[in-house]
């Protein structure tokens, strides 16, 4: 997602610098153009060589490094870096570079770079409580917000001094995250409310069993993260999943089908597009047991009652403009089948995969789908689900 962007980590003197390791190697694993420069004190807790091994680019330290080789042409490091990046993220950011970057200070490669930048900045502080709430720190990080700077809200937690409360870094990959959110995708979508439903339902048979799916949700969360890094006002219902939520995005979780449907009315009027990637429940229980149902020696018989078709009810009161995209999981005559549910619950585009074709089943992190519309059928290669995701929403947008 960060092909072709060039990102700047600057390191400074706190503990959590050897988390920053962590994070330049997950930015390189998203193809990005990673430098990174450190402070003289973040070099005491971390070798620069650390990151010179994981970005395979030399590490900066020091302001009049001149150690180029003969055939360099000279350039002025601090300036050309700062022109290159598409985006500096100063983590760990300690109360004396949040300082330093309020009032402008320029001392050394860090600070002088950071002043020269003109594209977007993260900071990401990490220090002790009572530093981090102390009202100079506080101070500065206003000043900072007030510029335009992007404030990462430290995390709580133990700290490597032995206090407890605010001021770890947080976790490398909720960084990255960050990250995308700021530049990874244009933002064609801004201004634009999208609910999207994802995972399965459980129905409750008594207090200790329920019926439901195997879906994961992924291919939902998906959608969900991909509309949110276009700068979409993403809603996502979900059903019980093991997933992180994605960044920026209202997360509403359900249990159940009739969940479901209260949550998704509740916004659907608003909403310029809607997808729904849930695994909902046709049937649920037709009465559920207060107590614990005990086996007995004969068979057992549930009744089995119709939920609610929340598509169905979304397709017949849909307001002029707004576009309805479902899923269809089959697992055969995948087309037809899809495009009598595209009809019935009269629906913009239905996503439709074979549940029986490798790579397109439950859980999975690829998916196969094609995308049918009244008039057209495109059948999309193998590929994951932020790709299918991305597509998708490439698609909706020019309906
Ligand atoms: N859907 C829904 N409410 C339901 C059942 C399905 O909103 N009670 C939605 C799903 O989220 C999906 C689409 O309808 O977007 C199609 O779901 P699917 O289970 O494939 O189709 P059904 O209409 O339930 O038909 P069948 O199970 O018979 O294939």
């Amino acid at each position: 997602m960060l092909k072709g962007k060039t990102i700047l980590i600057g390191v400074t003197g706190s503990i959590a610098a050897y988390k920053a390791a962590d994070l330049a190697s997950r930015l390189m694993k998203q193809h990005a153009q990673v430098h990174v420069i450190m402070t003289e004190n973040g070099a005491k807790f971390v070798s620069p060589i650390t990151f010179e091994t994981l970005t395979g680019r030399k590490c900066i330290t020091d302001t009049f490094d001149r150690n180029y080789p003969s055939d360099h042409p000279i350039e002025v490091e601090h300036i050309s870096l700062a022109k290159k990046a598409d985006l500096v993220i100063v983590a760990p950011a300690t109360a004396n570079i949040i300082a330093k970057m309020a009032c402008g200070i320029a001392d050394d490669m860090l600070s002088t770079t950071l002043l020269a930048c003109t594209c977007p900045v993260l900071v990401s502080p990490a220090m002790n409580t009572h530093m981090y709430e102390h009202p100079a720190t506080q101070a500065n990080l206003d000043i900072l917000r007030a510029r335009g700077v992007k404030i990462i809200e430290p995390a709580s937690g133990h700290l490597a001094c032995g206090d407890e409360g605010k001021g770890k870094l947080p976790d490398p990959a909720f960084l990255v995250d960050c990250i995308l959110a700021k530049i990874a995708c244009p933002k064609d979508l801004a201004g634009k409310k999208i609910l999207v439903t994802a995972g399965p339902t459980c129905e409750a048979i008594d207090p200790v069993r329920f019926i439901t799916n195997h879906s994961s949700g992924k291919m939902g969360y998906a959608i969900a993260q991909a509309a949110a890094l276009r700068g979409a006002d993403v809603t996502l219902v979900s059903g019980p999943v093991s997933l992180a939520p994605p960044l920026g995005v209202r997360l509403v979780k359900i249990t159940s089908a009739r969940d479901l449907f209260a949550a998704v009315t509740a916004v659907s009027e608003s909403q310029d597009i809607i997808i729904k990637a849930a695994a909902v429940a046709d049937y649920r229980p037709a009465a559920v047991s207060d107590e614990k149902i005990k086996k007995a020696d004969n068979d057992l018989s549930i009744l089995l009652a119709r939920t609610e078709d929340t598509l169905q009810y979304l397709g017949s009161h849909k307001p002029e403009g707004q576009i309805l995209c479902g899923f269809a999981m089959e697992t055969s005559d995948m087309e037809n089948r899809a495009r009598i549910k595209l009809k019935k619950k009269n629906l913009d585009m239905i996503v439709a995969n074979n549940v029986k074709v490798a790579g397109a089943g439950f859980g999975t992190d690829t998916n196969v789908v094609t995308f049918i519309t009244q008039d057209t059928t495109e059948q999309l290669e193998i590929m994951s689900k932020e790709s299918v995701a991305m597509k998708l929403l490439d698609r909706l947008i020019v309906l």
